[in-house]
């Protein structure tokens, strides 16, 4: 473990209570004096992430010094690279009540206390700079704008000591802290690990880009998103069953990880890259895979943005090595998959769907085809879509002038 990556800062945090001093907040917290804050899902994998360390530094959400670097600088107040804000809001009338530096119990929807946040301050939460900043745009459509229109309107930052971890349903075999998967790759004996961000089923395209990463470092993995997702993606438990099938026959057991990353998507393109990244590193990987428009939606971002934004940073500051991917497809001419850069025939020959066009098709009970999708993994697709009610499209522009 000691020749591993260090974490983002130097240290992994642990804000996890045990023994006596869970026993004693715990108690303070479930008394009707303290005041109550109620989590949404997104707070609560946020609330998880700074817990178990997946977000160091932060060790609570974040104060106003650290937001504000973050939108102006793309760092922390103490200068450590740092793209995505990462906050905790409450509507004015759940704020009046609250003091700086009052303690305050952080409970999910059934009102069970999972941590308290030892309350440093509330700010007002600049909504449209926000937009702006992390998202480039101030437009209602991104799914990201829209999600910081909805929030309140005060930002409640401070350190947070975590009591009860946040019961999950789903996936519990493949839910692995930093900490546990810096010592999965310790006993594997991996020393290069390269970390593969998702928030779709996987295809050729992500199986090859995957695989060439494989060809130059020990291991991979496999991280797909579980947090909250945009109605029209595609559901994480249909992504997860995509990943399981294809495991099983096509990738070599010994050099693969598949766990889950609790985050929510927030289609911050190229600053979500870095963010990715970083979160990563947390987990013990030293190479990270950006091919491209990653984490983008719509046209709102250049599909290499995400690739550019890393030239802003030394490469010793974001600490982890970004492997950079052009766009690839099945090259009918060259009867493999191939990037623009590696291809040298006319797009005629790409077969390239977008995510639209596999949701209409699976929708018309058609699987995309093998050069696109494996079999097994078109088949997990198709019966999901023969119980699934067509969903709503979630509406994006074609083009949005940044
Ligand atoms: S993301 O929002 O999580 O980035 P997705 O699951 O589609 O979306 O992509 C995962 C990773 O694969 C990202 O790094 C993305 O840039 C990359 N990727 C997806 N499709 C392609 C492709 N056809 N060519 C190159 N890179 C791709």
């Amino acid at each position: 473990m000691s020749k591993a990556i260090k974490p983002h800062g130097g240290r992994l945090v642990d804000r996890i209570l045990v023994g006596e001093a869970r026993d004693e907040l715990k108690a303070k917290a479930e008394r009707p004096s303290m005041k109550r804050v109620v989590l949404n899902e997104r707070e609560i994998s946020d609330l998880e992430m700074i817990a178990t360390g997946a977000l160091s530094p932060l060790e609570g959400f974040m104060c106003m010094d650290d937001y504000e670097n973050v939108l102006d600088t793309m760092r922390l107040s103490n200068g450590l690279p740092w793209t995505i804000p990462v906050v905790l809001s409450a509507t004015d009338e759940e704020a009046k009540d609250l003091k700086e530096g009052d303690d305050v119990a952080l409970v999910d929807s059934s009102n069970t206390v999972l941590a308290v946040l030892h309350l440093e301050e509330k700010h007002h939460h600049d909504k449209s700079k926000e937009a702006v900043e992390v998202y480039g745009v101030d437009d209602l459509n991104h799914p990201g704008v829209k999600y910081v229109y909805q929030m309140g309107n005060i930002l409640l930052g401070g350190k947070i000591s975590m009591i009860n971890r946040p019961k999950h349903k789903d996936f519990a075999k493949y839910r692995l802290d930093p900490i546990e998967t810096r010592v999965l790759f310790a006993k594997k004996g991996w020393k290069r690990i390269v970390g593969f961000q998702t928030r779709n089923p996987v295809h050729r395209a992500h199986e090859y880009i995957q695989k060439c990463a494989l060809e130059i470092v020990d291991a991979i993995l496999l991280h797909p998103l579980v947090g909250e997702t945009k109605s029209d993606d595609i559901p994480a438990d249909v992504r997860m069953r995509s990943y399981e099938v294809l495991l099983e026959k096509y990738y070599p057991k010994d050099r693969v990880a598949l766990a889950v990353f609790p985050a929510a998507m927030r289609y911050a393109g190229p600053k979500e890259a870095i963010f990715h990244a970083l979160v990563r590193k947390n987990y013990g990987c030293t190479h990270f895979i950006v091919g491209r428009d990653h984490a983008g939606v719509g046209n709102y971002y250049g599909s290499f943005d995400a690739h550019y934004i890393f030239d802003e940073f030394d490469h010793g500051e974001i600490g982890i090595t970004p492997l950079f991917f052009d766009y690839t497809f099945y090259c009918k001419a060259c009867n493999g998959m191939a990037s623009y850069k590696t291809c040298p025939h006319d797009s005629a020959h790409h077969v390239s769907l977008s995510g639209t066009q596999v949701r209409n098709m699976l929708q018309q009970g058609q699987a995309p085809p093998p050069v696109f999708t494996r079999p097994e993994v078109a088949q997990v697709l198709c019966e999901h879509y023969s119980h699934a009610t067509p969903l709503a499209q979630d509406t994006v522009p074609t083009k949005v002038a940044r």
